[in-house]
């Protein structure tokens, strides 16, 4: 659905697979509101976005992590009137440390910012949608949410296990009025994730045939979103990897695991 008055809105569009969605976006000719922490690269991105395809481009930075930020997001659109008809819930990071070290503050900002912010934006966007008879939510999530958990980042498979979950459940209970859910499962993707969530070391170690770009995997997400695909995993690789851990015994993964991933599987 495009309208002179609908927008795609994308949550951490400032770097990585975000930015790239978000010019994915541009380039098949939704406006968009832009959203992260860093509002001078969101505004670079804008001007260069709103030049190359001649959309619409707002920026509206804000921290995920403050219980307000969602309601401020949608009170902005909707003051300017609006209309969100593509969510692209992709904001995230993770915590480096053990469980045990980390405070219990950085465990509320994780969640708040990788499970919270996307219910409730969810939540304030949802109506419109419902009025429309339209809508494409995004969840960018994980391969995580499926592999055996690791060492470090203990609630990082957790969250995006429920955040599919919590996509599966806006399927069963909107499809029918024409709005979808696609969690997106993207594998190792080469952005600034690894290095603002203190793991770039692991990441470095990683094979470099798991590592895929951030271009790519957004290509196949916003494609996957537009169809209206309840799960996709970026990649023949990631898919094939995914495939595996679903029929293949947790233990063997947890082998695999430690071989391909040193440092988040050792003890
Ligand atoms: N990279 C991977 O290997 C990988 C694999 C699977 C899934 N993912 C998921 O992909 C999503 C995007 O990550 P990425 O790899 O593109 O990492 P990235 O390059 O670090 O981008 C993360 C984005 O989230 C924003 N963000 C972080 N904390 C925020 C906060 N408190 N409030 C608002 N925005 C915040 C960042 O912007 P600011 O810093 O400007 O706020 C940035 O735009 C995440 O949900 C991640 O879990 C990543």
């Amino acid at each position: 659905m495009k309208t002179e008055n609908t927008f795609a809105l994308v949550t951490g569009a400032s770097s990585g697979i975000g930015l790239e969605i978000s010019k994915s976006l541009a380039k098949r000719g939704y406006n968009l509101v832009l959203t992260a922490r860093s509002e001078d690269k969101l505004k670079l991105l804008a001007n260069e976005v709103s030049k190359k395809y001649g959309v619409k481009v707002k920026v509206f930075p804000c921290d995920l992590s403050e219980k307000n930020a969602p309601e401020s997001i949608f009170k902005f659109c909707k003051s300017n009137q609006f209309v969100v008809s593509i969510l692209v819930n992709n904001a995230g990071f993770a915590n480096p440390d053990k469980f045990h070290r980390t405070s219990m503050e950085d465990e509320e900002r994780f969640i708040r910012v990788l499970g919270i912010s996307v219910i409730a934006l969810t939540k304030l966007f949802i109506d419109q949608m419902i009025n429309n008879k339209y809508g494409r939510i995004m969840i960018v999530s994980s391969v995580a949410a499926y592999a055996p958990p690791s060492v470090i980042q203990s609630l990082y498979g957790p969250i995006k296990t429920f955040m599919n979950r919590f996509s599966e459940s806006l399927n069963t209970s909107y499809n029918y009025i024409g709005i979808t859910s696609t969690a997106v499962c993207p594998g190792y993707t080469v952005t600034n994730f690894h290095t603002a969530s203190g793991v770039q070391d692991e990441m470095d170690r990683v094979p470099k045939f798991l590592k895929k770009d951030a271009k790519t995997i957004a290509e196949q997400a916003v494609h996957a979103t537009l169809e209206g695909k309840k799960v996709c995993v970026p990649t023949l690789t990631w898919k094939i990897i995914v495939f595996l851990i679903k029929v293949l015994p947790n233990s063997i993964f947890s082998i695999a695991s430690k071989a391909m991933a040193p440092g988040r599987y050792d003890k």
